[in-house]
């Protein structure tokens, strides 16, 4: 079986070949854009988690993931979302004891914002946070978004509903 790290690779060598043309635009599209940490996840569902394990990588960490009403409806079909659909990823440092891993300190906060007028990255303003608010220097069109466009049939959100057996286990 594939690891993770061996898909991410792959789909990142993959979008950088497709993308690498639409990149700069859509770099100007997101400067000036005004990111805010989420006040609380009050109005946010637990939707989806992953662990890149690889310390070289921007996104190394356990990613938390949830989704705010607005966009659940949505996201049970497939897409496409709302203006006012917020992903947020909490992002932690990976501990390490024996076969275990664990969440260690938060090290960022992802987040995915369908808003208007950010025609150039799908509809939406992607933005990585400092467990401080600040928001990090990063190239959101090369450094998110060229990876997501492999999903824009689901309106760029790899997220799916999970299921455990029998029990369906999904967010309402
Ligand atoms: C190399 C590919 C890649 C890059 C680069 C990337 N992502 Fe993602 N992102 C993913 C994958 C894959 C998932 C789904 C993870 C899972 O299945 O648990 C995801 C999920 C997300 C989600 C939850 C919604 C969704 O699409 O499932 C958010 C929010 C998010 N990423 C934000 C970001 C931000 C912000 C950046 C830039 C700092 C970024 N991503 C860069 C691959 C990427």
């Amino acid at each position: 079986m594939a690891s993770s790290k061996t898909f991410l690779s792959r789909i990142t060598l993959a979008s950088l070949l497709a993308f690498a043309a639409t990149a700069a635009t859509a770099a100007d599209a997101q400067q000036g854009a005004e990111v805010s940490m989420p006040k609380d996840l009050e109005d946010h569902h637990f939707i989806n988690a992953i662990a890149i394990d690889d310390p070289e990588n921007l996104l190394h960490g356990f990613h938390h993931f949830y989704l705010n009403d607005t966009g659940m409806e949505a996201f049970r079909e497939g897409g496409p979302y709302p203006v006012g659909t917020e992903f947020v990823g909490l992002v932690y440092e990976i501990t390490r004891d024996g076969a275990m891993r664990n969440e260690g300190e938060g090290k960022a906060i992802a987040l995915m914002e369908k808003v208007e007028g950010a025609e150039d990255t799908g509809g939406w303003r992607f933005a990585l946070l400092g467990p401080d608010g600040s928001a990090m220097e990063i190239d959101p069109a090369k450094e998110c978004f060229e990876c997501h466009t492999q999903v824009r049939e689901r309106d760029f959100v790899f997220s799916q509903p999970h299921h455990v057996g029998e029990l369906g286990v999904t967010p309402k």
